[in-house]
């Protein structure tokens, strides 16, 4: 198969940037179950965009900046702050519909972190909303084809032509990708000009999370073997805020967004807390609250503390928040009358495949967008609600770059088929599963909210057993999606523990023990 773009997943990111590269040429997007399978889907607060005064550009920029904790590149953090109105505008002629007040106006949340109201949002279901409306106008382009349960094993580079090439010499491009159809089994060789991997998160690397089951960091671990840079792996951004309900996966978000509309953290017992630990309380930064709640928990043993929206008007909760209204009903709490259990899980990786302002990653003809890329934007931690902005913004970014080299580049000849057909092994399955559970609760036990040398040091030590016994397994055997899921998160395990070793200080969503902040 050969395409101009080839699209690898189909959240805001990958369908944002085939909607924009279609004019310049034909646009293939593989996602590996059904389309609207993603992050993006399940997004609930908004999407940043500065709006009406007195929130200004500027304002924007310093919040994201202070969030970030001195590891955001300031010209990423201007490019999207600046670009977001225009973006803002291509989703609603996209379809997008945000909510407005009785005036006309664009009724705006307030998150974490953030100095004013400025996130548009649809009720508290804002990502299903803008993925209904990108997928929409997908389906209705006609220089668009979207193949569905098709799942991206890996990039095809110069190491397929037999070449050896290593990061740092110059020219390592990419050509398409291996790519499983799981309806057929077979491994299709996908030829490109460019590739996009847009493949969104990870945050099932670890045992508890926001994030839905296909957020296993395909993309990050893909270009990883492929050889591009990735940066900013230990910065695991943790939701303070999601259901405790232990028999439910992924946790279900209560979203930051409650929080600005007024909702106070307090212990079992009934205490406020958040007041010991910043002078912005409920709504200081995820990576303060998250790390508060997990010291209060730790240090009387329990598992969640309470969200308290009582005293706010029930009607406006239920018109603000009827998803998270109509879900806790679902358990028996009713959030206008009944404390609400919360706790943090894994919910956002800060890092990834390190892009320019182009979303252009280190190696030729590959980009990376949305949470698959780090762009600079999020620092040591995102500010909510920049991320959906982030992708937009960069697949806009991509799809201009891409445009003006499109007559420059060839599809690469010469290309082996997948070849080896190997065997199944009859516990395969367990083993995968079993492996996976044994990874999850290492990164949980050891790399979580707080980290210290000597738990990193004992994270690597278990991974390494996983990683050869995992490594073994996928010689031997023709690749199946959850071996090679497994082997994935495996990678970005590796690379969240190593660059968390490599970093000597506790900053934004890494704290370390050994080196406490002031
Ligand atoms: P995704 O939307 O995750 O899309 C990735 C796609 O890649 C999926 O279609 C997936 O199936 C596909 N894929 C993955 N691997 C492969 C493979 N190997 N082969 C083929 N396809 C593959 N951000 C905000 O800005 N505002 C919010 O209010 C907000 N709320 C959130 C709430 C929740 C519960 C969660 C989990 C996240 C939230 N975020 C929010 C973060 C935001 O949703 C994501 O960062 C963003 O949607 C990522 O978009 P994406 O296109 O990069 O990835
Ligand atoms: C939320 O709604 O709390 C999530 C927002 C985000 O992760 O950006």
């Amino acid at each position: 198969m050969k395409t101009d773009f080839l699209v690898i997943g189909s959240g805001a990111a990958g369908l944002a940037f085939a909607l924009k590269a279609a004019t310049y040429g034909h646009v293939t997007i593989v996602t590996k179950g059904e389309m609207s399978e993603c992050n993006t889907n399940y997004a609930q607060g908004g999407i940043c965009s500065v709006t009406y005064a007195p929130d200004s550009f500027e304002k924007h920029i310093h919040d994201t900046l202070i969030c970030g904790a001195g590891k955001c590149n300031p010209e990423a953090v201007e490019l999207v702050v600046r670009r977001a109105p225009e973006l803002i505008k291509d989703l609603i002629a996209w379809g997008t519909q945000f909510d407005k007040t009785p005036d006309g106006r664009f009724e705006l949340n307030r998150e974490g972190g953030h100095s004013e109201h400025r996130i548009l949002h649809h009720e508290d279901l804002t990502g299903a909303e803008i993925e209904r409306a990108l997928i929409e106008s997908v389906r209705r382009h006609p220089n668009i084809t979207v193949l569905e349960h098709h799942f991206a094993i890996d990039l095809l580079t110069q190491h397929h032509l037999g070449e050896f090439v290593t990061r740092h010499t110059r020219g390592l491009a990419c050509f398409g990708a291996y790519v499983l159809n799981e309806k057929t089994n077979e491994i299709e060789t996908m030829l490109s000009k460019f590739t996009i991997v847009a493949t969104g998160g990870c945050g099932n690397v670890y045992s508890t999370t926001s994030n839905p089951v296909v957020a296993t960091g395909d993309g990050i671990a893909m270009c990883h073997r492929a050889k591009a840079i990735t940066e900013n792996m230990e910065f695991i951004q943790f939701h303070p805020t999601t259901l405790y309900n232990p028999s439910e996966k992924p946790n279900f978000l209560i979203t930051e967004a409650m929080r600005g509309f007024g909702a106070i953290l307090r212990l079992q017992n009934g205490e406020e807390f958040m007041d010991k630990y910043h002078p912005m309380k409920s709504l200081a930064p995820r990576d303060v609250v998250a790390r508060a709640i997990y010291r209060e928990m730790t240090k009387r043993g329990e598992e969640f503390v309470y969200l308290d929206v009582r005293h706010k008007d029930p009607d406006s909760i239920r018109s603000h928040f009827p998803n998270i209204y109509e879900k806790c009903l679902s358990i028996g709490i009713d959030i206008t009358r009944d404390l609400i259990p919360v706790t943090p899980a894994a919910h956002y990786c800060c890092g990834g495949v390190k892009v320019d302002l182009n979303s252009h990653t280190s190696i030729k003809r590959l980009y990376a967008l949305g949470e698959t890329a780090c762009t600079g934007l999020h620092g040591a931690n995102r500010l909510a609600s920049n991320s959906l902005i982030e992708a937009v913004v960069y697949a806009d970014q991509a799809a201009k770059h891409a445009a003006t080299l499109i007559d420059k580049v060839e599809i690469q000849e010469g290309i082996p088929d997948w070849d080896f057909e190997g065997t199944q092994h009859t516990e395969e399955m367990l083993m995968i599963i079993q492996s996976k559970r044994e990874m999850q609760s290492i990164m949980s036990n050891y790399v979580g909210i707080v980290r210290s040398n000597l738990s990193l040091h004992r994270a690597m030590r278990r991974l390494s057993i996983l990683y050869e016994e995992t490594e073994g397994l996928y010689s031997m055997t023709k690749p199946n999606r959850e071996l090679c899921e497994l082997r994935n998160m495996i990678a970005i395990a590796y690379l969240v523990i190593k660059q968390g070793e490599e970093l000597k200080e506790s900053v934004g969503c890494h704290y370390n023990n050994d080196y406490p902040k002031a």
